[in-house]
């Protein structure tokens, strides 16, 4: 994969800057008309500017010189006019641009988050999501920045220099000629130093937050840090940041500090060889006093613009940067979709079958399923167990289909799950997480996912099934209550309760649960168990279980080590065998099992390890 993750990269070069402009181009497309109406006003207060300076020449030599109080008093007319008229027309390409901008934005946003949740897991495990929420956020903002402001600021410039340039022909076009001469030589100078500026801005913006990175985690880490003795070594890691930081900041101040009197420089040789040679001319009559001013008030006017112009050039490179990034990311297709003929179906119950399923990660060619066979009636609960890494969960995420085998086939109700739907194979799969995710949100939305045309009382019905129903009243907002971002003002407990909730309401056919093994009281565990229970009962079930209550009631206990099942059976067959489960069963469940029966014996028998 050639896909970089670096937040600021610093490559000049964009591969294929034409299909970039094509696709931005067709961003655009949609609001062509809000563009053209703010193009139209940025003309035309570029056009409204150039007529004041047109009047300024009348008053001077018209008005004062000539002594003409009729053409004044004119004149204030016009120029209130002009005023009022540019007046709307700013107040036109701010808000045109504005609306533009947020229009651009939020599509770009929507399409992004649309297709964000089209993407399989598999994308989002080699993904950093740092990497995926920069798209969404800064590159987007990059971009639409550039599909409004870039186009205006350029749009704004060019007319500037075009209208100036059109009157300084019109008044006086030798001196004109000079002027225009000297455009691509301040042109030229001012995008090669933007380019530079902008080149050690970057490396100092990437220096920042290599610092600010290695800030973060010193600090939080600091008693490590202290413990470890790494101080001297991290102050010297500092400075070494510090410094490339201080280094690229200083030359960025030190080329802009520059940049201005060079400008100001040629535009002052050009501004004295004009107003030299228009001296002259006035001496000799060919040039009034007055035009003679309306061309230095042009010079000026499109001293300004070229500076815009060498800007947006200078920033455009790094907002291709970010528009090629954003298309890469709509462009990803999802690991898993649809096949080209699918059956519709509306249950999934019915026989689940793996056969000689074989799966490995994208990234690892490592096998981590290895010629997995099994058969599960409808209806069965099955309980998953083994050492750390076996493979259980990665069975189960190949069951909801979130990764496909990569040989074998998986049927369900004697059709390979490949011709379903996916979204029909994952609205009718429940499933419960180890860690389980809440939306930030109120408890009843929450528990509302699972199916979103339910009523309160369904909602309700539900929790109670599920035993949440008891803490969540005990809540001072009870089902109003906020559960915070990701459910954090909740306990593990609490969460687990409210998931069981969520997909008791959903009435899947098929239940998958991953129980947790962090420690949660004894209430609640009973609570999640009966919670459980009812999920079960019915439904052909997969439990990664922990807890040896869920694993004697199981139909079937499968042992998986190294993507194998390597025993399969009830309890009472498998502590039989005296194989793995066994010993399994004699280490880690004997303990469960004696806290069960006496919630003190652990405490015990913790005593009795201490003492030992
Ligand atoms: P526990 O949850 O710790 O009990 O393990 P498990 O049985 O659920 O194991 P799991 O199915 O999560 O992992 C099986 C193997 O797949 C392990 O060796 C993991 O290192 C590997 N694995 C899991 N997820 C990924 C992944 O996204 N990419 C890659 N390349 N390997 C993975
Ligand atoms: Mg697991």
């Amino acid at each position: 994969m050639s896909q970089t993750y670096d937040e600021e990269e610093l490559s000049d070069n964009v591969s294929n800057t034409k299909a970039v402009f094509s696709r931005l181009y067709g961003v655009l497309k949609p609001h062509w008309k809000t563009m053209l109406a703010a193009m139209v006003s940025i003309a035309l207060v570029a056009i409204t500017d150039s007529f004041y300076t047109l009047i300024q020449r009348t008053i001077i030599d018209e008005a004062i010189l000539g002594n003409n109080r009729a053409i004044l008093s004119q004149m204030y007319i016009y120029y209130g006019i002009i005023i009022i008229a540019q007046a709307i027309f700013v107040f036109g390409f701010v808000y045109l641009v504005g609306l533009q901008g947020e229009r651009i934005r939020y599509d770009l946003r929507k399409m992004m988050f649309y297709h964000l949740q089209k993407l399989s897991l598999s994308y989002y495990s080699k993904t950093p999501l740092g990497w995926i929420m920069s798209r969404v956020t800064s590159d987007s903002e990059k971009m639409g920045d550039l599909l409004t402001w870039g186009i205006i600021d350029v749009t704004s410039a060019a007319m500037n220099i075009i209208t100036a340039a059109i009157f300084m022909l019109l008044i006086e076009w030798r001196l004109a000629l000079i002027v225009i001469a000297s455009l691509p030589i301040m042109l030229y100078i001012a995008i090669k130093f933007r380019k530079r500026i902008y080149h050690h801005y970057r490396l100092s913006r990437k220096a920042n937050s290599l610092m600010t990175a290695n800030m973060n985690e010193n600090i939080t880490g600091v008693r490590i840090v202290k413990a470890l003795r790494r101080e001297e070594k991290n102050l010297d890691n500092f400075k070494v940041l510090s410094t490339n930081m201080f280094k690229s900041s200083y030359r960025a101040a030190y080329l802009s500090a520059l940049f201005m009197p060079t400008i100001q420089t040629i535009s002052a040789f050009t501004l004295g060889f004009v107003l030299w040679s228009g001296g002259n001319m006035v001496n000799t009559s060919f040039i009034s006093i007055g035009s003679l001013q309306a061309f230095i008030s042009f010079i000026m006017m499109i001293l300004w613009p070229i500076q815009d112009i060498a800007r947006v050039y200078a920033e455009m490179q790094n907002a291709l940067a970010s528009s090629e990034r954003i298309f890469s990311l709509l462009d990803t297709q999802p690991a898993i979709s649809d096949r080209e003929a699918t059956i519709s179906i509306d249950s999934m119950r019915g026989e689940v079958v793996f056969n000689h399923v074989s799966f490995h990660y994208e990234d690892d060619d490592a096998q981590v399923i290895k010629d997995l066979s099994f058969k599960i009636p409808q209806g069965q609960n099955i309980a998953l167990v083994g050492s750390t890494g076996g493979g259980k969960t990665t069975i189960v995420n190949l069951l909801c289909r979130f990764y496909e085998p990569t040989s074998g086939e998986i049927l369900i109700g004697g059709i390979n799950y490949l011709d379903y739907r996916l979204e029909d194979i994952q609205s009718r799969i429940g499933v419960v997480l180890q860690t389980p995710h809440l939306f930030s949100g109120t408890v009843m939305e929450n528990i509302r996912y699972g199916k979103l045309e339910a009523t309160d009382e369904q909602v309700q019905e539900a929790a109670k099934l599920a035993g949440a129903h008891e803490f969540i009243m005990s809540f001072q907002k009870g089902y109003n209550q906020n559960v915070g971002e990701g459910g954090n003002l909740l306990s593990v407990g609490q969460k687990q309760l409210i998931s069981i909730a969520r997909a008791l309401l959903a009435d899947p056919d098929i239940f998958i649960m991953d129980e947790a093994t962090s420690s949660v009281d004894t209430l609640t565990e009973a609570l999640i168990q009966k919670g459980m229970h009812r999920l079960m009962t019915g439904r052909t079930s997969f439990i990664i279980a922990h807890r040896l209550s869920t694993i004697k009631g199981a139909d079937q206990i499968f042992v998986i080590d190294d993507g194998r099942i390597t025993e399969a059976g009830n309890h009472d067959a498998l502590m039989k065998l005296k194989g793995h489960y066994y010993r399994l069963y004699t280490q880690q469940f004997r303990h469960d099992l004696e806290s069960e029966m006496d919630p003190f014996a652990s405490l015990e028998l913790n005593k009795a390890d201490g003492a030992a």
